[in-house]
Formats: structure tokens, C-alpha cells, sequence
């Protein structure tokens, strides 16, 4: 399906192995333009359903997808229970998420993602959460700031950006991305300045969102929801996000730490993880850091 929202990574990749049962229930958890969805449905029966989901009010409105076998929510994936017990569904056959913004969210100058356009600092997926990234900048701690770059952006020197935000806000509001990006001189070639900002970024939207704890939370929740022999393809495209995920389907006790003792039963499907190939790399460079991790649930 060509659509201009997003163009969909490992497509074929992840449906192929995600679809066990063609009259199956299936979830989209990020619709975002809806290639996913559009490829399962193509693979599905007439029995079959795809409960789709995006806390993005801009892709819900966007979809192109009109098929009875089809239900949109605009919504965070974590209510999935509650999506769930409104079309009285109790188990899945798959799950699927593909993570990280979308392309129409990067490139769009109204939603201030992106470090290559000048725009209002925002990074929110949700339109209708009180947190952008002008309110993190602008108010969070010299703490704050600092354990949000080391966690999320991993940088050595979290403490010294912090600082340098921190110099420059008491003089003046931080409003824009390019507010932001002039705070910082950053020595070296252009790519060490790209692979600087990009992980800035990236640091600051992973927290405006709160990404890592509702991507972990969901897990957690999505577990339950899976039929045995169901299983749940997960593409993310930074190490914290990979890291979980792996860990996840190792069944490692890191997730412990929200109390639940039950056993988590996963195998994982293939080998290696799974990245696009060459050509779908030449085709579209922003999936070159895509990974594909996919799990069955175990009896
Ligand atoms: C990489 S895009 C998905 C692209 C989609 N697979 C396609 O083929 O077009 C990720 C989408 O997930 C949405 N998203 C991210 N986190 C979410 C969450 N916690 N709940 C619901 N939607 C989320 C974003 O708004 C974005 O539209």
C-alpha cells in the first residue's frame, strides 16, 4: 500500500512469521500509516479480525483502510485490555509493534521532532498529553536532565549538557529545535555532530513519551493476552528498546520487578535478530537501525 504517512519496515518479514492462524484475532498496536495492517489483513481470512491502535489523533484520521475485518482505536497501546473487553475478545492470536515515531511525525514542522527543521520543540505522540519537549527543557531539574540523557541518549557527559541547558534557559526560554540544537558546539566531523543531535533527540522524545516504561508495562500485559502458539513480533529501532525485547522472550527475570512471579513463556521463532536487507536499506535509510525480534508463546 503506498502511503505517504510512513513507508513500513521488514513488512514481509514480520507478517510471514507473525500469522499462525488466518481466521485468527490479530493486533497492530502502532497503526501509524497502516502498511502493517494493511499487509495483515492482505494474509488474513474473512473470519479473521485486526484490532489496530495509535495514540496519534493524526494517523487515526489518516487511515485508508476500510474492511470489516478492521477496528481503529485511537489510543495508547498500554489500554489494550480495555480495547480488548469492549470487542469482548480474551485471547490473541498475535500481536505486533512496531516502535519508535513515524515518518509523517518526524517530518512534520507542526509536531517539532525532528533536529534537521526549526520548529516548535514538542516530540509529542500524543497531541493531547500536557508533556512536550519544551516543558522537559524548560522545567525538569539538572537531575532530571542529566539522567534522562545518560539513560535514554547514553551519553558519558549527561551532567555537562544538562549544565549547558541550564546556562541558557535562566537567560532566555528554550522554544525551539533550533534553540536547543545553538546551545551546543560540538567538535569533529559532521557525522559526529549528526550522531550527537540524533541521539539527543531521541533522548529527550523517549522521555516526552515515557516509551521505554509503557513499552515494558505492555509486555507485561501483552503476555496474558496471547494465546499458546500465539505469537508477538516486536521491530524497534534503538538498543534500549532491542535490549527488552531480547530479554523479554529470553524470559529474564529483569521484569521481576513489577512483582509478577508467574513464569513467562516465550521461544523465540528464529535465530538471529533480523534486520532489513540491503535493498530495502537503499530504499529507505531510516530502516537501517530496525530490529526484528519475533516469539511464540509457549503451552
Ligand atoms: C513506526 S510507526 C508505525 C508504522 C506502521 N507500522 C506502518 O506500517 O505504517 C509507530 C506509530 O506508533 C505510534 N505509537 C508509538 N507509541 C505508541 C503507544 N504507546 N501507543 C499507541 N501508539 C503508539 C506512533 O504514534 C506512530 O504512529
Amino acid at each position: 500500500m503506498k502511503n505517504p504517512y510512513h513507508i513500513s519496515v521488514l513488512v514481509k518479514e514480520s507478517i510471514e512469521k507473525l500469522i499462525t492462524d488466518k481466521n485468527g484475532i490479530y493486533i497492530d498496536a502502532t497503526f501509524g500509516g497502516g502498511g502493517h495492517s494493511h499487509a495483515i489483513l492482505n494474509r488474513l481470512d474473512q473470519k479473521a479480525t485486526l484490532i489496530a491502535m495509535d495514540q496519534d489523533i493524526d494517523a487515526v484520521k489518516r487511515n485508508l483502510i476500510k474492511d470489516k475485518r478492521f477496528h481503529l482505536f485511537h489510543t495508547n497501546f498500554i489500554h489494550i485490555e480495555d480495547i480488548l473487553k469492549k470487542k469482548q475478545i480474551e485471547k490473541v492470536s498475535g500481536i505486533l509493534v512496531d516502535l519508535g515515531p513515524s515518518y509523517f511525525q518526524i517530518t512534520n514542522p507542526k509536531r517539532g521532532f525532528s533536529n534537521q527543521l526549526n520548529c516548535m520543540l514538542d516530540m509529542r505522540m500524543n497531541q493531547e498529553s500536557n508533556y512536550s519537549a519544551k516543558h522537559i527543557i524548560n522545567e525538569y531539574s539538572k537531575n532530571q536532565l542529566s539522567q534522562l540523557f545518560q539513560k535514554y541518549g547514553e551519553f558519558n557527559n549527561a551532567k555537562e549538557i544538562a549544565n549547558k541547558i541550564l546556562k541558557k534557559r535562566i537567560k532566555k526560554e528554550i522554544i525551539t529545535t533550533f534553540d536547543l540544537k545553538n546551545i551546543f558546539f560540538i567538535k569533529g566531523s559532521s557525522k559526529s555532530k549528526k550522531r550527537f543531535f540524533a541521539r539527543l533527540f531521541q533522548s529527550i522524545r523517549i522521555e516526552v513519551n515515557n516509551e521505554i516504561n509503557l513499552f515494558q508495562d505492555f509486555l507485561f500485559k501483552s503476555k496474558n493476552i496471547i494465546s499458546p502458539g500465539g505469537r508477538m513480533a516486536i521491530i524497534s529501532y534503538h538498543s534500549i528498546e532491542d535490549r527488552i525485547a531480547k530479554f523479554f522472550f529470553k524470559n529474564r527475570m529483569f521484569f521481576m520487578k513489577k512483582n509478577d512471579i508467574s513464569r513467562f513463556s516465550f521461544k523465540m521463532i528464529h535465530k538471529k535478530v533480523i534486520k532489513p536487507s540491503v535493498p530495502e536499506i537503499k530504499k529507505n535509510p531510516r530502516s537501517r537501525s530496525a530490529k526484528l525480534r519475533v516469539a511464540e508463546k509457549q503451552i
